[in-house]
């Protein structure tokens, strides 16, 4: 088999990258080591940047997001029993976009399948060879089958456990980890959410954060002890913690526990972004931990960063772009870990509960609150930056 580029994973990054450079008339194919169900299915945190609903929309994947998702004007932070909203709308004219992960994955594979680009699901032992030469391939198993993709380039778009990264040889990279001390329970749960838009949540036993997702499908969050396993909560007690930490700003409904999950947090960047005829993006370079929603959002400006350098590289013959997509898809990625880092810091309880901290994070927030300046600080950041290809 040959392609112009060979894609390694079938998440949001991988499809998106295809999806764009199918659009410049570039072909590419993606090979997966998961099943399409499992790709399908895969929850993730589900807040979309306003440009890149817009983005989704523009280039025809998003019938089903303008039907479905919910647009939001504005978040709500809870502190002390009363919940006060950030309007978005009226500080800086934007909106945030609530769709789920698995949705954008979900379409995109349809769109991509329907157009004939090739995804190869379930592929194993996948190895990357020869990505300082001009010819990089991909070899994998399928079946009984070995098999070899012939590229020009390679994009490694597999998660932050993926093969990819370390394929960039370590004496060119370095790595910028930070794990945070705690981690976050989620909930699916049969029953309405306390408010359509988001809750961000701060009490002095922790963070939650409520979100729904449809009339009666709440998605809920709460720090938790890092390392403490989702087993030691049982469902009452995680309704009965939801509720004190929401702190009496609004009832909270309780209803059938239909998925738990576990995301410890963390914080990552690796660089060079790029080695020779491979490039990596999204996860499989950088992590944000959770709090400002922003993983999926840098992963698809990873794309569309790379879609234009590939596009100048195939139709222009000009290699600037792909000479800075490292430098380019850092400056943001930098942005998006302080903005996170940020907001994790204030919302979250201290693992000592320092008496100091928590006074000092209520002065945050209560200047937060009562300030246009620091509340258009956070819209900003909340609802990114437009891409610009330039
Ligand atoms: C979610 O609904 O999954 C969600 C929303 C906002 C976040 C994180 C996750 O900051």
């Amino acid at each position: 088999m040959r392609t112009q580029v060979g894609i390694v994973g079938a998440g949001p990054a991988g499809l998106l990258l295809a999806h764009l450079l199918k659009l410049h008339g570039i072909d590419s194919i993606i090979v997966e080591g998961l099943g399409r169900a499992v790709c399908e299915g895969r929850r993730r945190a589900g807040m979309l940047e306003h440009w890149v609903a817009r983005l989704l929309i523009d280039t025809g994947v998003g019938d089903r997001l303008k039907r479905e998702a919910e647009f939001h004007d504005g978040i709500f932070i809870s502190h002390e029993g009363v919940a006060r909203r950030i309007d978005f709308q009226a500080l800086i004219g934007q909106q945030v976009v609530a769709y789920d992960q698995k949705d954008v994955v979900t379409d995109l594979i349809a769109h991509l399948l329907a157009g004939g680009t090739q995804i190869l699901f379930e592929v194993e032992d996948a190895v990357l060879h020869d990505i300082h030469s001009d010819a990089p391939k991909i070899r994998f198993r399928q079946g009984d089958d070995i098999r070899q993709i012939d590229c020009d380039f390679i994009v490694g778009c597999d998660g932050f456990n993926g093969i990819s990264r370390a394929c960039i040889p370590a004496r060119e990279r370095s790595e910028h980890e930070m794990i945070l001390p705690y981690a976050w329970l989620g909930i699916l749960a049969e029953a309405p959410a306390p408010e359509r838009e988001f809750i961000y949540g701060w009490h002095e036993r922790g963070f939650a954060l409520f979100s729904r997702r449809g009339d009666n499908l709440s998605r809920h969050f709460m720090q938790c002890v890092h390392s403490e396993s989702q087993d030691s909560w049982p469902d009452s007690l995680i309704w009965d913690e939801l509720t004190l930490r929401l702190g009496g700003a609004r009832e909270l409904s309780r209803g059938r526990i239909l998925q738990k999950s576990y995301t410890p947090m963390r914080a990552f960047v690796a660089e060079p972004m790029q080695s020779g005829r491979l490039f990596i993006a999204g996860d499989a370079a950088h992590i944000v931990p959770p709090t400002g929603a922003k993983g999926m959002n840098l992963a698809i400006a990873d794309a569309c960063v790379l879609a234009d350098a590939l596009a100048d590289h195939f139709i222009r013959h000009d290699e600037v772009k792909l000479h800075n997509y490292t430098d380019t898809c850092l400056r943001r990625v930098w942005w998006a870990q302080h903005f996170s880092w940020w907001l994790t810091n204030l919302l979250h309880a201290d693992v000592q509960r320092h008496t100091f901290n928590l006074r000092r994070q209520s002065a945050e927030i209560d200047h937060l609150l009562n300030s246009q300046a620091a509340m258009t600080m956070l819209a900003e950041n909340f609802c990114g930056r437009p891409y610009d290809p330039f």
